[in-house]
């Protein structure tokens, strides 16, 4: 998928964030292996700390479609200042893609793209547990 057509789509997913208190609209759209596109927007909580994250709804669609490889994401915000994800969706992202994973971000006239290795290098995975439960069985 054109890296392009990626961040048109998170743009459109801006349309229906729902950010009444931060007033900070944010749109996602992850591409997977097989050529689907899955997007996200943030939801927020008048709790403020249940609120969702646009990948994390992005992801969490996609998954629940049984989805389980990723090509790369695209991260806009209304305010087109090239927002990264937070470290929690790093995180979130990282349990199902690895350092190459590319993620795009929305300047506006322009796109920044870094690598999930660049944004989250050295993270806990799931191989940091397998070598716990090979420690246990020694
Ligand atoms: N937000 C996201 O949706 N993704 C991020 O990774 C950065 C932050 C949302 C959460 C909240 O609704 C608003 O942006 C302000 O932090
Ligand atoms: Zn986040």
């Amino acid at each position: 998928m054109d890296v392009k057509e990626l961040i048109a789509e998170a743009r459109l997913a801006l349309d229906t964030a729902y950010a009444p208190y931060s007033e900070y609209d944010v749109g996602a759209a992850l591409s997977t292996d097989d050529g689907a596109v899955y997007t996200g927007c943030n939801i927020e909580n008048a709790n403020y700390s249940n609120s969702l994250h646009a990948e994390e709804v992005a992801l969490g669609s996609a998954v629940r479609d049984g989805h389980r490889t990723f090509e790369a994401i695209a991260v806009s915000s209304a305010a087109r200042d090239g927002v990264t994800p937070c470290g929690m969706c790093r995180q979130t992202l990282a349990e199902f893609c690895d350092e190459e994973f590319e993620i795009h971000c929305d300047t506006g006239d322009d796109v920044r793209t870094y690598t999930l290795g660049t944004l989250l290098p050295d993270t806990i995975s799931a191989d940091n547990l397998d070598d716990r439960s090979m420690e246990e069985t020694r």
